[in-house]
Protein backbone atom coordinates (compact mmCIF):
# COMPACT_ATOMS: atom_id res chain seq x y z
CA UNK A 1 0.00 0.00 0.00
CA UNK A 2 1.26 3.61 -0.84
CA UNK A 3 2.02 5.94 1.49
CA UNK A 4 3.53 8.79 -0.57
CA UNK A 5 1.73 8.58 -4.16
CA UNK A 6 3.94 11.66 -4.98
CA UNK A 7 7.08 9.35 -4.84
CA UNK A 8 5.63 6.18 -4.86
CA UNK A 9 6.70 4.67 -1.71
CA UNK A 10 5.10 2.06 -0.06
CA UNK A 11 4.09 1.19 3.99
CA UNK A 12 6.93 -1.26 3.35
CA UNK A 13 9.28 1.05 2.39
CA UNK A 14 8.54 3.30 5.36
CA UNK A 15 9.07 0.36 7.64
CA UNK A 16 12.39 -1.00 6.35
CA UNK A 17 14.01 2.99 6.44
CA UNK A 18 12.88 2.88 10.26
CA UNK A 19 14.46 -0.08 10.73
CA UNK A 20 17.30 1.21 9.07
CA UNK A 21 17.22 3.72 11.57
CA UNK A 22 15.65 6.58 10.13
CA UNK A 23 13.48 7.56 13.26
CA UNK A 24 11.47 11.17 11.89
CA UNK A 25 9.60 12.18 9.18
CA UNK A 26 12.36 14.37 7.68
CA UNK A 27 15.08 11.04 8.15
CA UNK A 28 12.35 9.07 6.18
CA UNK A 29 12.25 12.31 3.48
CA UNK A 30 16.24 11.71 3.63
CA UNK A 31 16.00 8.08 2.23
CA UNK A 32 13.50 8.23 -0.28
CA UNK A 33 12.16 11.83 -0.42
CA UNK A 34 8.71 10.71 0.78
CA UNK A 35 6.90 13.84 2.18
CA UNK A 36 8.91 16.05 0.43
CA UNK A 37 6.51 17.37 -2.52
CA UNK A 38 2.39 17.77 -1.36
CA UNK A 39 3.63 16.73 2.37
CA UNK A 40 0.08 15.06 2.67
CA UNK A 41 1.59 11.52 3.91
CA UNK A 42 3.80 12.90 6.64
CA UNK A 43 0.97 12.30 8.99
CA UNK A 44 1.06 8.85 8.01
CA UNK A 45 4.78 8.73 7.93
CA UNK A 46 4.64 10.16 11.31
CA UNK A 47 1.73 7.42 12.26
CA UNK A 48 3.82 4.40 11.01
CA UNK A 49 7.03 5.96 13.30
CA UNK A 50 4.88 5.87 15.87
CA UNK A 51 3.84 1.86 16.06
CA UNK A 52 6.91 0.85 16.95
CA UNK A 53 8.25 0.48 13.45
CA UNK A 54 11.48 2.13 14.78
CA UNK A 55 14.06 0.26 17.18
CA UNK A 56 15.65 3.07 18.33
CA UNK A 57 12.53 5.17 19.20
CA UNK A 58 11.50 2.65 21.84
CA UNK A 59 15.19 3.43 23.48
CA UNK A 60 14.09 7.05 23.15
CA UNK A 61 10.96 6.53 24.48
CA UNK A 62 12.46 4.75 28.10
CA UNK A 63 14.72 7.86 28.61
CA UNK A 64 18.04 5.67 26.86
CA UNK A 65 20.60 7.40 25.14
CA UNK A 66 19.98 6.13 21.84
CA UNK A 67 23.36 6.63 20.75
CA UNK A 68 25.31 5.97 23.41
CA UNK A 69 23.70 2.55 23.49
CA UNK A 70 24.14 1.57 20.08
CA UNK A 71 28.06 2.89 20.14
CA UNK A 72 28.39 0.48 23.15
CA UNK A 73 26.41 -2.12 21.74
CA UNK A 74 28.05 -2.06 18.48
CA UNK A 75 24.27 -2.38 16.81
CA UNK A 76 21.09 -2.18 17.66
CA UNK A 77 20.05 -3.83 21.22
CA UNK A 78 17.83 -6.74 21.70
CA UNK A 79 13.97 -6.41 21.87
CA UNK A 80 13.43 -7.14 24.96
S1 LIG B 1 2.05 12.02 -0.97
FE1 LIG B 1 4.02 12.14 -0.10
S2 LIG B 1 4.77 14.08 -0.67
FE2 LIG B 1 2.85 13.94 -1.64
Amino acid sequence: MFVCSCFGVTEQQVKDHAADGACTPRQIASACKAGTDCGSCVRRIQALLGRGACPRRELADQGKPVLAELDEAGGLPEAA
